[in-house]
């Protein structure tokens, strides 16, 4: 089974065809305007790529989650100057999604013109995945091409439905995708590290289980972190932790046992009396935490036996952050281990894949995006991903 790219489908010879191109261009917008392209960016070499071989691309992506109502503020209209721009060639906007606009637009087209329809999420039974609507969204078309990585986690009719009408393939931006996960997933370079941080353990459970399948160091963070020292006995005064977790925690470790993962927990911290910004913070022993105090970040102590297992590392993924970094103060063991996979990475001693919306916003504050070898455009679907879930639009572009 061989994932089927591009390059397949311009063996097959695609002058002059019409492609239904999936992408995810659902960018986050404040007062009308694009706040982050980067969706759109990543996007526009697959439109480049089709359009240079003189096929004829239509782009549909979602927007939000509109109601039946079609909400204006999810028009896909916002961002086509923006689409244009970053593809580098005019782009015309269609209305809509399917039926007489859509059919007398690709009759107009030109080899190598590119169009945007409007928000598919107008009708319902995108969401609901219903054959009819694939089926009427396939119509004019000869291949079609999922690019959305990011959204693969869901079967709609435009990611999994359409499948079954037209032969299908991935585009540039989803290969990439795929490829990054699977240098760390599936065929990386060991030892292999993996950061699994967020407030819950409760949330990332599937996460956590898989990885400690997969990974030779298993780094936990946050209230995870938390939740795993309080789980051997350490107490964490007013922390967010999951109490009723313990036993859970119990069996993750011996599951992480028995397939030859090491759980690395913190053994210092810095802890506030609130979660708030301007507070007296202290850098504290994991075992010397009182009942009035939170912990917010790891200590240097931990950062420095982490930075550790870093550099005895060839390959790293990154998922949350491994303290409160919105609050700058609680925001330093976070930033200190950014910069040490930014580092390895940039000196050629690591592979690191990052991926989810906070671990990307902290990327971000350390201006590290660029810094580290691969970082996903995409937030639920890499982490069902690492769940070790199936994504099944994905599975259909194997062939
Ligand atoms: C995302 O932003 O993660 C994707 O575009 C999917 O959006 P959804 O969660 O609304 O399906």
């Amino acid at each position: 089974m061989k994932l089927q790219n591009i390059d397949d489908l311009k063996n097959i010879g695609i002058e002059g065809k019409v492609i239904f191109v999936r992408a995810d261009l659902n960018v986050p917008m404040k007062d009308g305007k694009i706040s982050d392209n980067t969706r759109i960016a990543r996007f526009a070499k697959t439109a480049i790529e089709l359009s240079k071989t003189n096929a004829k691309v239509v782009i549909t992506s979602h927007m939000g989650r509109p109601t039946e109502a079609k909400e204006k503020e999810y028009s896909l209209s916002q961002i086509i100057n923006e689409v244009s721009n970053c593809i580098g060639k005019e782009v015309k906007f269609i209305d809509d999604c399917i039926g007489d606009k859509v059919q007398t637009a690709i009759s107009n087209m030109q080899n190598g013109d590119i169009i945007l329809l409007e928000n598919l999420r107008y009708y319902k039974a995108e969401e609901k995945n219903e054959e009819d609507f694939a089926k009427e969204l396939s119509k004019g078309f000869d291949y079609y091409v999922n690019d959305a990585f990011s959204c693969s986690h869901r079967s709609h009719a435009s990611t999994y439905g359409i499948t079954k009408f037209l032969p299908s393939f991935a585009g540039r931006l989803m290969e990439e995708e795929l490829n990054a996960l699977e240098s760390v997933l599936k065929n990386p370079k060991k030892p292999v590290c993996a950061i699994a941080a967020g407030s819950k353990v409760s949330t990332k459970l599937d996460v956590l289980k898989n990885l400690s399948e997969k990974v030779d160091y298993l780094i936990v963070g946050g209230g995870i972190d938390i939740t795993f020292n309080f789980e051997a006995g350490y107490k964490v005064g007013k922390s967010v932790c999951e109490k009723n977790m313990v036993n859970i925690v119990k069996e993750i470790r011996d599951f992480a046992k028995k397939n030859n993962c090491e759980i690395i927990t913190s053994i210092d911290c810095i802890t506030a009396p609130k979660f708030e910004t301007d507070v007296e913070t202290k850098i504290k022993s994991i075992s010397d935490i009182s009942d009035d105090e939170m912990i917010v970040d790891i200590g240097q102590k931990s950062t420095e036996a982490i930075s550790k297992i870093l550099e005895k590392s060839k390959t790293v993924l990154m998922n949350g952050p491994v303290g409160a970094f919105e609050i700058p103060e609680f925001a330093g063991g976070t930033i200190c281990l950014i910069n040490k996979i930014a580092k390895l990475t940039e000196e050629g001693n690591l592979t690191s894949v990052a991926g989810g919306g906070d671990t990307v916003n902290a990327l971000k504050l350390c201006n590290a995006k660029e810094r580290f070898s691969y970082v996903s455009t995409a937030g639920g679907a890499f982490l069902e991903y690492i769940e070790g879930k199936e994504l099944p639009p994905v599975n259909v572009l194997y062939r």
